[in-house]
C-alpha cells in the first residue's frame, strides 16, 4: 500500500513561481488531482481550501483489495478478478466519487484500468461496459463537470459520443505526462477526435473546449 507524504505546498508554490518568471510567455495554471477524495474527503477539502488551486482534478486510481482489508492500485485488481469486474468495479467507484464529492471540475482518466487490460483476455470494447460509462458521464454532466480526454492511450470516440448524448458539453485535454518530453504528446489526434464529436476550442488556449 502507497502511504504518501503531505503534499509540499510550499515547495509547490515556489516551482510554480519560478517556473513562472523563467518561462514568462507561457500561462501556467496551479493544479492538483485528487485520488478518491470521497475516502477522505475532510483531507481533501483542507487541502483545497489552503492550496489555492486554479483547476481541480478528481480521479480514481485505486480499488478494494480482495479481501477487503485494505485498498490497491487498480492495475493490481487484474491478478485475482476478470478484467470485465475490474472495469466494471473502476466505473461504479467514480459514479460514487460524483455523488460524494463535489469539490473538482474535471474527471480525469475516466477509462485508467484499460491501460493495463490483460493481453491474453477477450480485447477491451467500450460497448461491453456502455451502460457504466453512461451513469458516470450522466452524473458528471448533472454535476456540471468537465470530462478529461487523456492522451496517456487514446481515449475511444464512442466513450466523447455518450459524454455529448448524456448531456456533458465540456472536455479538457492531458496528456498525464509526468516527465516534461511528454508533455502534449498526441494532443493533435485528441483535437481531431474532440473536433469530430462537436467540441470547439475556447478563445483562451487553457479554457476548456465546448459544445452547443
Ligand atoms: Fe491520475
Amino acid at each position: 500500500m502507497l502511504t504518501p507524504p503531505p503534499l509540499d505546498l510550499v515547495g509547490y508554490r515556489a516551482c510554480l513561481e519560478a517556473c513562472r518568471e523563467r518561462y514568462p510567455g507561457l500561462r501556467i495554471l496551479s493544479g492538483v488531482e485528487l485520488s478518491e477524495p470521497h475516502w477522505h474527503a475532510s483531507r481533501a477539502e483542507s487541502l483545497l481550501d489552503t492550496g489555492g488551486f486554479e483547476r481541480v482534478l478528481a480521479s480514481v486510481h485505486s480499488a478494494a483489495t480482495a479481501g477487503g482489508a485494505g485498498f490497491t492500485e487498480v492495475s493490481e485488481c487484474y491478478q485475482h478478478q476478470p478484467p470485465e469486474q475490474v472495469v466494471r468495479d473502476y466505473l461504479h467507484e467514480t459514479v460514487r466519487l460524483i455523488e460524494q464529492f463535489d469539490r473538482f471540475e474535471v474527471l480525469a482518466h475516466i477509462d485508467y484500468p484499460v491501460r493495463h487490460w490483460p493481453l491474453d483476455a477477450k480485447p477491451y470494447d467500450p460497448r461491453d461496459f456502455e451502460d457504466e460509462y453512461r451513469q458516470v458521464l450522466s452524473r458528471l454532466a448533472a454535476a456540471g463537470k468537465v470530462l478529461e480526454v487523456n492522451t496517456r492511450m487514446p481515449l475511444d470516440p464512442l466513450v466523447l459520443r455518450w459524454w455529448r448524448q448524456e448531456g456533458g458539453r465540456a472536455i479538457a485535454f492531458a496528456s498525464d505526462a509526468h516527465s516534461p518530453d511528454a508533455v502534449a504528446r498526441d494532443f493533435g489526434e485528441a483535437v481531431r477526435l474532440a473536433e469530430a464529436a462537436g467540441f470547439r476550442a475556447a478563445r483562451e488556449p487553457y479554457d476548456f473546449w465546448r459544445c452547443g
